[in-house]
């Protein structure tokens, strides 16, 4: 097991259209993010994962891939986007990047070749293309192939403008290779990999989900990862999603992906004993394949955590968002910063999504017209979808653009979030800035590689400790807990009286 930069790692997500706006047009950049790097080296973070980048028509926020060699050119040049990874790695700041292998955007010159060339074409082959559909529905809704005007449908897992690569063809294989290659050879440290289990197809054993995780996927992760043993730490990281731990260890064998997020995590409800089965399972998973766990409380998909920890249901589903459902964003607000000190605590690497780290909440009220998430055009606007945790980040200032850029940017940004910006929570020491900012440098000091022992204070409290000798006590319960004998308190979510840790609240001690 070699010691390398991911096992420990804090990874901070950018979504680039959201975090800075460099030139006034109202859309994040890499002008914008370079501006910032030393906000995200001063945070303490030790990468950066940026959502794709790439040029697309941003039908679905960059998930659609046009050209994969290069920048999309409302953030930037390529040239631009090297200039970023050197000053990045200046700070000491690694940086991945996402690669989305399912699909494409239609606008790729591939899908676009393959529209011209017609029926049983090579151009054809790269995609699915059928005579006739099965019954197979999209994950944005609606049904998963889309007729084209020779007759033929092609099937696209997502957005119609996404269509799904056939990885039974060598020539995607290829495709891939050398794009993993042409970043790597920029410098770029780990790749994150979009929709990873669903590569691979089964159009004949009649199951409606005959693309989830077929054996023959892992087969590209190993070529992936022979690819990458060939260049210095860098990191496979896939995105995962199954409930069948299982199913989801096999994608992290050693001649696979380095890391896979850990969605258990982020989808148990505020719960401790839910907290803690997934806590144990997910370490039971990694341990024995030697890979690193990881903490994930949100990301560009999902409720802000501050918005799900304050409803009733505390749970998180994809497929049951419960969007406008009725939260307490007081109390949401106290479990995320207790969540925080949770995530951040245990072994592994943790990801943590822009705004986290200002205790955002999701914006609920953005006026139908501005949405862009396929899932609210594609469900007919019954699902709201995604918009609301992706609207662009306040910096300072007493109103909108708070510090965002000059121009107007393309989501609105809530009135209330005067009071979070990040120049108003620098100047208090109490902020859920100052809180991450303290719990990331603490983290660099009491990181080792090893596992946790659990203490029992109760059945509704989690409490473990590192062999560092760092203690993190979580009160779930309503009442206060006393606290386990320490030589300090290091750091706290809440205020704390006297021996007594409130509900909803976590605290770092050191107990040698
Ligand atoms: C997962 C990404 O995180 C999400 O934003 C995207 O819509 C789908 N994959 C499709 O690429
Ligand atoms: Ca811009």
């Amino acid at each position: 097991m070699s010691e390398t930069w991911w096992r420990g790692a804090a990874i901070y997500q950018v979504y680039l259209r959201s975090f800075a706006d460099g030139n006034g047009d109202g859309i994040g950049d890499l002008a914008g993010l370079r501006s910032r790097l030393p906000y995200l080296s001063d945070l303490g973070i030790g990468a950066i994962w940026l959502n794709p980048w790439y040029p697309s028509p941003m039908a679905d926020g960059g998930y659609d891939v046009a050209d994969y060699r290069d920048i999309e050119p409302s953030f930037g040049t390529l040239a631009e986007a090297e200039r970023f990874i050197e000053e990045a790695h200046e700070l000491g700041i690694r940086i991945i990047i996402d690669v989305v292998p399912n699909h494409s955007s239609d606008q790729s010159a591939w899908f676009q070749e393959a529209l011209a060339a017609g029926p049983g074409s090579a151009a054809r082959n790269r995609f699915w293309f059928q005579d006739e559909p099965n019954d197979w529905k999209s994950i944005f809704g609606g049904p998963a192939w889309t007729q084209v005007p020779d007759g033929q449908w092609y099937l696209h897992l997502f957005a119609p403008e996404q269509p799904d690569f056939n990885w039974t063809n060598p020539e995607v294989h290829q495709e891939f290779h050398d794009v993993l290659r042409f970043w790597f050879d920029r410098g770029v440290d780990g790749i994150r990999i979009d929709s990873a289990a669903v590569l691979v197809k089964d159009f004949d054993g009649g199951d409606p989900e005959g693309y989830t995780d077929l054996p023959e996927v892992h087969d590209v992760y190993r070529s992936w990862r022979r690819l990458c043993d060939e260049y210095d730490e860098r990191l496979l990281i896939g995105e995962v999603w199954f409930p069948d731990q299982e199913r989801f260890a096999r994608y992290l064998r050693p001649d696979e992906l380095h890391t896979a997020f850990n969605f258990d995590f982020l989808g148990s409800p505020w719960d401790p004993a839910a907290l803690r089965t997934s806590i144990e399972q997910t370490l039971a998973t990694h341990q024995p394949l030697g890979a690193p766990a990881t903490w994930v409380l949100s990301n560009h998909d999902v409720v802000r955590p501050v918005t799900r920890y304050g409803r009733a249901d505390t749970s998180w589903d994809n497929g049951n968002r419960r969007d406008g459902a009725p939260s307490d964003l007081e109390l949401g607000y106290r479990r995320a910063r207790a969540a925080a000190l949770l995530a951040m605590a245990l072994p592994g690497s943790v990801y943590i999504y822009q705004g986290e780290e200002l205790g955002l909440a999701e914006v609920e009220d953005i006026p139908d017209a501005f949405r862009e998430d396929p899932m609210w055009h594609r469900s007919g606007h019954t699902v709201i979808g995604r918009d609301g945790c992706r609207v662009p980040l306040p910096w300072s200032g007493d109103e909108a653009p708070f510090g965002f850029g000059t121009g107007t940017p393309w989501l609105p940004q809530p009135e209330a979030w005067k009071k979070v910006t990040v120049e108003a929570q620098q100047a208090d020491l109490g902020s859920m800035l100052n809180l991450y900012r303290t719990a990331l440098h603490l983290r660099r000091e009491w990181l080792d590689d090893g596992g946790i022992t659990w203490l029992d204070l109760g059945p509704e409290v989690l409490a473990f400790t590192r062999e560092s000798g760092l203690t993190c006590v979580v009160n779930l319960a309503a009442d206060p807990v006393r606290l386990p004998p320490h030589e300090a308190v290091l750091l706290a979510s809440g205020p704390i009286e006297g021996d007594e840790l409130p509900s909803d609240t976590a605290v770092w001690l050191r107990t040698t």
